[in-house]
């Protein structure tokens, strides 16, 4: 069954992305099917995660204001095991 974690403090600057990133590629290495879902505008995640931010055209923005299927915005990382909904 599906596993939902969120990273999320009120406080700036105190290691979220930085989580959020490396729990989910440690999720990734253990063979476990791992989907990072950045939903902070600063788009940290989805660059932490090796992608360049023009390339991009459709994010959880989409989904969030468009009725976008999430599947139609996921996007493949290097690392096996790990996919980025990515936000921009
Ligand atoms: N465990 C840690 N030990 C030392 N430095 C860390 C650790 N985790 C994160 N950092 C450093 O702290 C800084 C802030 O981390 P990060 O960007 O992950 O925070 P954030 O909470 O996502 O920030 P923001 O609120 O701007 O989104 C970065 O320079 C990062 O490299
Ligand atoms: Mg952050």
């Amino acid at each position: 069954m599906a596993k939902i974690i969120g990273v999320a403090n009120q406080k700036g600057g105190v290691g979220k992305t930085t989580t959020a990133i490396n729990l989910a590629a440690s999720f990734a290495v253990l063979e476990y099917r791992t989907l990072l879902v950045d939903a902070d505008p600063q788009a940290n995640s989805t660059t932490g995660v090796g992608f360049d931010l023009q390339n991009i055209t459709q994010s959880l923005y989409d989904c969030m204001a468009n009725q976008t299927p999430a599947q139609n915005v996921i996007l493949k990382s290097d690392i096996p095991n790990l996919d980025l909904i990515p936000r921009i």
